[in-house]
């Protein structure tokens, strides 16, 4: 490639609020990227043609192949391909003669067409950039226009790039009950690679990572951040390059054989979702934030009040007795509770985990006269009804696999591999699909139900189809569309994604569902951790909080009521213990937490959240209403403490020039407050009082004027 002297590249570039992105458009090739960071102002000064800039290093192809929006393999570029696929072994190398941009909103989303007339493919990318929260989405679609079959190996949903200094990935591991935990990684020249291969979200392995550059903290450093929206395999991959840069890609991981496109046929990437900013960990986060709201589909258009939750299983399990259901139901309303779960137990056969997925009637012994009278009876006290399903799931143990032996997903040849006792329904089977709408569609019909917690417990193994393909890619298609489907039915229906606790958190399934059951482990100390991974890319009005019992029935460990319910406040907040099993005093603290709950949620969950890390071990999150004019900041103590006086709570996020009167509010004894500047309260600090481990403190900020 030559540019003569003074010439000028066409360039493509997108702005968002805080953020540009600029590509070069080269004759017979994909554009080149040429940035993605913080704003460059329009100055509408011209950009000299790479090729201008960047003599061909020495060993290398006389042809530079600079880093492109779609590198391929094979012509020169030896770094990872954004595509692996081929034509019965041909066609292994893709490169484009032609380009189209096609504008969809000016500076703002396009789509890139490339043209593959040798290996007979195109590829399409598309970018949109938001002016509302500068987050960049991105996805691919590949059509093969050849006559034989395209064999797909890979396709990335997006390839970034990344500036020489970025300095670390951190990422999210994790197990059942453990979820969100982050790991850091330094880059080198080295590559770094994380694959989910469980065929679902995975608690292990959480498709999204940040980098970091030198000196990034919680609020300032120039920090990047990538999801995908996606609920199945997935590999994420940071490429470095001979010329200190490195490359970002993700995508759907494909089984072998998985995608083998016909002619004409066209294989969509899920949507990659990116941040870049400024401002930190917590920029990255309020970025994704707003997207992922941007994605929520809410019944009626916006989102209610987050309506306070009893959940039945912690406290019940598969014991359902009308009785002390109704005593519970009835407890709750007394506690202010606004909505009533039942968990998993309630249909045909089911009293343990080995027997009943698939059977969806309600269970003659439990519920002879059906759900009515326990729905009606909880429906009265006020509350709404919700309902635990596992739609994708089959015990062997049930009516519905005798009857269908060959709907569940399987090899033939290979044992069945059981994971908690069930086996996968294929939804790629349209049959499947229609019974299991028919089967909820008549619970929806016939009942008042506004809510179902719909899970998903174990990982896809031998994930077959018919005609022994695996199935991976399919199965989470069908599932959205189950979801899709029952929505349409029934939009008033909100829907929770659960996966044993935080196996399914996603940007993709969240297009369809409401709120996500963050972990199975509800212990308040362990919370803190997954709760901070979780907000990282999510918003805290989904995020699935429970107050448990004491000790949590996951680790053993017991913390007091105050502790429990403020871990549980500044998400969606619920209850899932046997009420009737706490003495006066915390059913009595228990619903004034409920009460504190619905008093600031509406701060809680409106606009920016920051977290952030005070002195001696505190850890503390701050919301801001939408306007923010009022702020709550959460402060927690896991540890005992060393310092013999405790340490001002410095919170960095406040307009430096207002004023702010500031009120405990987890206590009354300070019902007035003391006011303090932004700036004050940013460099010096609020006084915090002396805390033991497992305790929090719980402020309410009013701005005293108006923004300036
Ligand atoms: C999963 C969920 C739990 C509960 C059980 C019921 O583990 O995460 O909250 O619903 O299933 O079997």
């Amino acid at each position: 490639m030559n540019a003569s002297p003074g010439a000028v590249a066409d360039i493509i570039v997108l702005h968002g609020a805080r953020t540009s992105l600029v590509l070069e458009c080269v004759a017979g090739g994909a554009p080149l990227w040429r940035y993605w960071g913080p704003a460059l102002h329009a100055d509408g000064a011209p950009w000299p043609p790479l090729a201008s800039q960047r003599p061909t290093p020495s060993s290398s192809p006389d042809t530079d192949q600079p880093f492109s929006l779609f590198p391929t393999f094979g012509g020169g570029w030896f770094n990872q391909s954004a595509l692996l696929a081929h034509r019965d072994g041909r066609d292994f190398h893709q490169a484009f003669q032609r380009c189209e941009i096609d504008w969809r909103e000016p500076g703002r989303a396009a789509v890139v067409r490339l043209f593959d007339d040798v290996a007979a493919l195109t590829i399409e990318v598309s970018l949109a950039m938001s002016a509302e929260d500068d987050t960049l989405t991105i996805s691919t679609v590949l059509t093969n226009t050849g006559d034989g079959v395209l064999e797909v190996q890979w396709l990335a949903a997006g390839v970034l790039p990344l500036p020489e200094r970025s300095a670390n990935v951190r990422s999210f591991v994790g197990r059942h009950m453990d979820e969100f935990r982050p790991v850091e990684d330094a880059l080198s020249r080295s590559g770094w690679r994380r694959e989910n291969r469980r065929g679902l979200t995975s608690h292990g392995c959480f498709p999204g990572a940040v980098v970091t550059t030198p000196g990034t903290t919680h609020d300032t450093g120039l920090t990047y951040g990538v999801h995908l929206a996606w609920s199945g395999n997935h590999a994420q991959l940071i490429d470095s390059f001979d010329d200190g840069r490195f490359q970002w890609q993700m995508g759907e991981w494909l089984a072998p054989g998985e995608v083998r496109l016909g002619p004409g046929e066209r294989l969509a990437s899920p949507e990659m979702i990116a941040v870049c900013s400024a401002g930190g960990l917590n920029g990255v986060a309020q970025g994704f934030h707003v997207a992922a709201r941007r994605r929520i589909a809410w019944p009626g258009g916006t989102m209610r009040p987050r309506p306070a939750s009893l959940n039945t299983w912690e406290g019940f399990y598969f014991r359902h007795d009308q009785a002390e259901l109704r005593q519970l139901a009835s407890l709750a309303a007394g506690i202010g509770m606004e909505r009533f779960v039942l968990d998993d137990g309630w249909f045909r056969g089911r009293n343990n985990d080995t027997t009943s997925l698939g059977d969806w009637t309600p269970d003659p012994a439990k519920y002879p006269e059906g759900l009515g009278d326990l729905i009606d009876y909880v429906t009265g006290l006020g509350l709404e009804f919700g309902l635990w399903v596992e739609p994708e799931m089959v015990n062997p143990d049930s009516d519905l696999l005798r009857a269908h032996p060959d709907w569940a997903l399987e090899l033939a040849g290979r044992p069945r591999l059981t994971a908690r006792n069930q086996l996968v329904l294929d939804l790629t089977r349209p049959e499947v699909v229609d019974y299991l709408f028919g089967a909820i569609d008549t619970l929806l019909r016939g009942h008042p139900i506004g809510y179902l917690k719909w899970d998903h417990n174990r990982d896809l193994a031998t994930a077959g189809g018919a005609g022994g393909r695996a199935a991976y890619h399919n199965q989470i298609l069908a599932a959205y569309g189950l979801m899709a489907r029952l929505r349409a039915a029934h939009p008033e229906v909100e829907i929770e994604a659960c996966a044993g606790g935080g196996g399914r958190i996603d940007m993709g399934v969240l297009r369809h569902t409401h709120r996500f059951w963050t972990s199975d482990n509800i212990d308040a100390v362990s919370r803190l951790g997954i709760q901070r991974g979780f907000l990282q890319f999510f918003p805290p009005e989904i995020m699935g909080a429970h107050v448990g019992a004491d000790p949590a029935h996951t680790t053993g460990r017991g913390q007091s009521m105050a502790f429990r319910a403020a871990v549980a406040l500044p998400g969606h907040f619920g209850v899932e213990l046997d009420l009737r099993k706490l003495d006066t005093a915390d059913l009595a603290r228990l619903a004034d937490k409920v009460r504190l709950y619905k008093d600031l949620r509406g701060i809680l969950h409106g606009g920016r959240v920051w977290l952030g890390d005070g002195e001696d071990g505190m850890v503390w999150q701050a919301h801001a209403d939408a306007a923010e004019t009022e702020l709550v900041v959460l402060a927690y103590r896991a540890d005992p403490a060393s310092f013999g006086h405790a340490a001002p709570l410095r919170l960095p996020m406040l307009a430096a020039e207002a004023r702010y009167r500031v009120r405990r509010v987890d206590r009354d004894a300070d019902a007035e407050g003391q006011i303090a500047s932004g700036a004050r309260l940013g460099a010096i600090g609020w006084p915090m009082p002396p805390l033991r481990a497992e305790r929090a403190v719980i402020l309410r900020l009013t701005r005293l004027d108006g923004p300036t």
